[in-house]
């Protein structure tokens, strides 16, 4: 088959890798792609979020798959008017994306549903959020209810933090229309982890675990950023835990939103923490997560392709999965200001020296100009590897990224540290 992939970040980059090595596809096109795609599929030169391009686009190339990356093109509606014109689709419909669009609609959706969830307000007003911080006390948690591309959320340590989060949020400054109505959020403790799974009408069929380090600096520590790193399996998740995800939280949010008529065709990434008040949903997204994508698709010995298409076909029951034995992961390099301001076109060397070392180097946020790659965004590489072990798969991406060259880059040393200590104390 003839698969259009629509997105042009890294987890793109890794779908189009994997579909490219699908048995079952024999061309894949992307839309806008970046120069690492380029060696996986024909990139053409529009973009993710426009839509009326991209319809333009699937008519002309007449693609037997759709398989939508982000979040953005969802939302809007993207799913539903391909759907319209006739073509089989991964990705949800705008209704069933609203679960990652607005918070408040999907932590409203989770109250109803009994699917366990931190206890939350939603404001539109300062006066009465900042009343609820002063009762609550600090850390709290304080999150844009739009889209943020993974930035929109503040845990605040101090009652004067969170007070100034929501007076920005609310007065548009940092994230426009997203801040309009703010999640004030009781502040858990625990273990994170990423559970992902190819849904289609009633079939939720899971993939393997995974986990993203989400701040910016070793240690957990700094703002959070769309994801520095990540690997799969996540010990944290035993096949209990994997259960209960599917059984407490999956499964009661699918029905809850087909309830509303909202039937879910696509990827549903459940965010959860391991608190000791037992498992806790922190977000959802209607897409695959971006870096966990890298790390899954590294693993993933099923041919991508059919799965994907069977999932938009609605004759899902009955597949199952492969997964490749050991730990991948994922190590995001990100150029220097992330998440804040940096400077863009900075000469990037190496890739190939880093690839030598038995690494997959997936773009993110890269351009060409004038045949000399450069950074271009945020998150700008995820280098990943396959191995017997965390630790094994932890130490070759580390040994091949001494090889990249590109000094204004910079990534986290400590990827993967609680699954290597815990590989340790064995
Ligand atoms: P979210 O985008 O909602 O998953 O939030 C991004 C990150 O913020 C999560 O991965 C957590 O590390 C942190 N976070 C979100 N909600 C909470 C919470 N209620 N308590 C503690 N940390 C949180
Ligand atoms: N890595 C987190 C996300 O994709 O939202």
């Amino acid at each position: 088959m003839k698969v259009l992939v629509v997105g042009g970040g890294g987890r793109e980059h890794a779908l189009c890798w994997k579909l490219k090595r699908s048995p079952s596809v024999h061309e894949v096109v992307c839309a806008p792609g970046n120069p690492g795609i380029k060696a996986e599929a024909r990139c053409v030169n529009v973009g993710a979020e426009d839509i009326d391009a991209l319809m333009a686009l699937a008519a002309a190339e007449k693609p037997d798959l759709v398989v939508v990356g982000p979040e953005v093109p969802l939302v809007a509606g993207l799913a539903n008017q391909l759907r319209a014109a006739g073509f089989a689709v991964f990705g949800p419909d705008k209704a069933a994306a609203k679960l990652e669009g607005s918070k408040s609609f999907s932590k409203r959706l989770m109250y109803e549903a009994n699917v366990p969830t931190a206890r939350f307000e939603v404001h539109v007003d300062a006066d009465e959020a900042v009343e609820t911080i002063r009762v609550w006390g600090a850390p709290i948690v304080i999150k844009a209810s739009g889209l943020a591309a993974g930035k929109g959320v503040i845990v605040a340590q101090s009652e004067q933090e969170a007070i100034d989060a929501v007076r920005d949020m609310l007065a548009g400054n940092s994230f426009g229309d997203a801040g309009s109505q703010v999640i004030i959020e009781e502040f858990l403790v625990g273990e994170e982890a990423s559970c992902l799974f190819i849904v289609s009408g009633d079939t939720i069929l899971p993939l393997a675990s995974s986990q993203d380090h989400k701040a910016l600096l070793d240690g957990d520590m700094g703002p959070n950023t769309g994801g520095m790193g990540a690997y799969s399996p996540a010990p944290c998740v035993t096949d209990a835990v994997a259960d209960a995800v599917l059984e407490t939280i999956a499964r009661p949010i699918v029905a809850a939103l087909k309830q509303k008529g909202a039937e879910f065709i696509g990827l549903l990434y459940a965010g959860v923490m391991l608190t000791d008040d037992g498992l806790k949903t922190l977000e959802f997204n209607v897409r695959f997560g971006d870096p966990e994508c890298q790390p899954l698709m590294c693993r993933l010995k099923s041919d991508l392709g059919e799965v994907l298409l069977a999932a938009a076909e609605k004759r899902l029951d009955g597949i199952e999965l492969e997964w490749q034995e050991g730990s991948a992961l994922c190590v995001v390099v990100a150029s220097d200001g992330y998440p804040a301001a940096f400077e863009k076109g900075q000469t990037i060397a190496g890739i190939d020296a880093v690839e030598a070392m038995g690494a997959t180097v997936f773009h993110a946020g890269t351009a060409e100009v004038d045949g000399v790659l450069v950074n271009a965004g945020g998150r700008v590489l995820g280098v990943t590897s396959v191995a017997a072990s965390v630790k094994e798969a932890q130490q070759l991406v580390y040994a091949a990224l001494k090889k990249l060259d590109w000094p204004g880059g910079f990534y986290r040393r400590d990827i993967a540290y609680r699954a290597v200590a815990r590989e340790d104390n064995k």
